[in-house]
C-alpha cells in the first residue's frame, strides 16, 4: 500500500456491500493503523477507528453533540419517512443533548438497574428454555429465530406492556424502522417502508391513549404518568416508546447470534464455558468486546477540533467506529483473540458506548445474552455451524451488525 488513505473510498469500503458487512475488521484495521480519521462520502461524515479517539468523542459531549442531522442519515432517500414516528424535531434520549438528555433519561433510569431489572432473570430463563428445549435432536436449528429473535422482543414487549403475541408483527415494524434504504431502492420499496412506519406509530399511539384512559404500572404507563406531571410532553411519550422498542432488539438478537457464532467456530472456547460455567459473565463482556452488534455510533462537532491533525469544521459528523475501538492493539493484547481472561480486569470495551449516553439496557442485554448462552450450552453436548461459515448471510445492516440465519446442530464426529 502507498499514500496512507484519505477517504474510505480509496480503500474500497461500501457499507452497503455484504462482503464488507460480513468481514469488515479488516478495514477497520486498515484505517485504524494508517489513516485514523478519515473522510467517506458515502456516509458524509469523519470515521474514527481508534480507542482514544472514540472515548474523547463519547466522552466531551459538549464539543460532539448527539443532535442528529438529516445530513448524517447513510442511505437517506427522499420522501422517506424519518425512522422515528415521532413527530420531526421530538428529541429522544439517544438523540438529545444536556438538559434534555438527562430529563427524558431521568424518566426511565431506574426501570433498567440492575436490581430493577434482575427481577424479569427468572422470566427471561423461562423464555429461554421454552424456545431451545429439545432442539439439540434436530438435523439444524436456526439460533436467530429461534432464540435470538424472539427473546428481546419478548421482553421489551413485556417490559413496555404489549402483548408479546405480536412479536412478528413488531419485528417488521423494527426492521422497517432500522434497517437502512440503499441508494437504489425503488419507489415502491420507499411506499412500502413508509406505510410499515406509519402502521407502527398508529399502534403504539392507541397503547399510549389507552394508559390515558385506565392507568398501568409498565413501562408505558410510567412514560404517561411522567407526562401527567410534567416531565414528558406527548410527542416525547411516543419517541421514547419508539425507542426502547427499537434500540433494545436487534443489537440483544445480534449479540446473541454473533457470541453462539463465535462459540460454534472456536469449539475450545465452548468447552471452556462449559467446564467453566464461572466465565459466563466476562465471556459475555468478551463477547461485547469481540463482536459486539452496534459498529458505531455518531455525533456532531460544535466547534472546531482536530484528530491527528486533521481538521474538523462544526457541524461536520464523525463516525466513532467502537467496534474497531474494541480492537485496538494500543489497548487490548491480541485484540483478534477472544478470551474469556482477559488480564484486563474489567474489560474495557465500550461495545454499549460510555459516558451519558451509555447503554441504557445494558443490564437487560446482559441477562438476556447470559441466559440465551446457557440455555444452549445446556441443550446441546457440543454445538457447530450447520452451514460453512462463509454461506451465513448476514443482514443489510453494517452498524447493526448480525447473521440473518444462523443454523446450529450437534457437533458430527
Ligand atoms: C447487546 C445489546 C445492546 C447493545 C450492544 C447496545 C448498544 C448501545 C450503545 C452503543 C449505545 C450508545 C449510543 C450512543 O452513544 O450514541 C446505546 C444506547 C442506548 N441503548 Fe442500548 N444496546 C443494547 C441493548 C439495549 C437494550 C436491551 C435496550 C433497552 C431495552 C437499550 C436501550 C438503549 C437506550 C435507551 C439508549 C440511549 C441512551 C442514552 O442516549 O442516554 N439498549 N446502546
Amino acid at each position: 500500500m502507498g499514500a496512507a488513505p484519505t477517504s474510505t473510498e480509496d480503500i474500497g469500503l461500501d457499507m452497503f456491500d455484504a462482503e464488507a458487512i460480513a468481514r469488515p475488521h479488516r478495514f477497520y484495521a486498515l484505517l485504524r493503523e494508517q489513516a485514523p480519521v478519515v473522510w467517506s462520502e458515502q456516509a458524509r461524515s469523519w470515521i474514527l477507528t481508534r480507542y482514544e479517539d472514540v472515548k474523547r468523542v463519547l466522552r466531551d459531549h459538549e464539543t460532539f453533540s448527539s443532535v442528529r442531522s438529516e445530513e448524517r442519515r447513510i442511505g437517506r432517500k427522499s420522501g422517506l419517512l424519518p425512522e422515528q414516528v415521532a413527530p420531526p424535531g421530538t428529541p429522544n434520549m439517544l438523540g438529545a443533548d444536556r438538559p434534555d438528555h438527562t430529563r427524558l433519561r431521568v424518566v426511565l433510569r431506574q426501570d433498567f438497574i440492575p436490581s430493577r431489572i434482575g427481577r424479569w432473570q427468572s422470566r427471561i430463563e423461562a423464555v429461554c428454555d421454552q424456545t431451545v428445549r429439545g432442539v439439540a435432536g434436530r438435523d439444524s436449528y436456526d439460533v436467530v429465530k429461534g432464540v435470538a429473535e424472539p427473546l428481546p422482543v419478548t421482553v421489551i414487549a413485556e417490559l413496555l406492556g404489549i402483548p408479546s403475541e405480536l412479536g412478528v408483527q413488531f419485528k417488521r415494524w423494527s426492521d422497517a424502522a432500522i434497517e437502512p434504504v440503499a441508494p437504489n431502492a425503488t419507489d415502491d420499496d420507499v411506499r412500502a417502508r413508509n406505510a410499515l412506519i406509519t402502521e407502527f406509530r398508529d399502534y403504539l399511539t392507541d397503547r399510549i391513549e389507552e394508559r390515558r384512559v385506565a392507568p398501568t404500572e409498565d413501562l408505558i404507563g410510567r412514560l404517561v404518568a411522567a407526562e401527567g406531571e410534567g416531565e414528558l410532553n406527548q410527542a416525547e411519550v411516543l419517541s421514547a416508546v419508539n425507542l426502547l422498542l427499537l434500540a433494545g432488539n436487534e443489537t440483544t438478537t445480534n449479540l446473541i447470534s454473533n457470541a453462539v457464532l463465535a462459540l460454534a467456530t472456536q469449539p475450545e472456547k465452548q468447552a471452556q464455558l462449559r467446564e467453566r460455567p464461572d466465565l459466563i459473565d466476562p465471556a459475555v463482556e468478551e463477547f461485547l468486546r469481540y463482536d459486539g452488534s452496534v459498529q458505531y455510533t455518531s455525533r456532531t462537532v460544535t466547534k472546531p477540533v482536530s484528530f491527528h491533525g486533521q481538521t474538523v469544521a462544526a457541524g461536520e459528523a464523525v463516525i466513532v467506529v467502537l467496534a474497531s475501538a474494541n480492537r485496538d492493539p494500543r489497548v487490548f493484547e491480541r485484540p483478534d483473540e477472544l478470551d474469556f481472561e482477559r488480564p484486563r480486569s474489567p474489560n474495557k470495551h465500550i461495545g454499549f458506548g460510555d459516558w451519558i449516553h451509555i447503554c441504557l439496557g445494558q443490564f437487560l442485554a446482559r441477562i438476556e445474552t447470559r441466559a440465551a448462552l446457557r440455555a444452549l450450552l445446556g441443550e446441546f453436548d457440543d454445538f457447530e455451524l450447520a452451514i460453512p461459515e462463509d454461506d451465513i448471510p448476514y443482514r443489510p445492516n453494517f452498524n447493526l451488525r448480525g447473521p440473518r440465519y444462523l443454523p446450529i446442530r450437534e457437533r458430527q464426529v
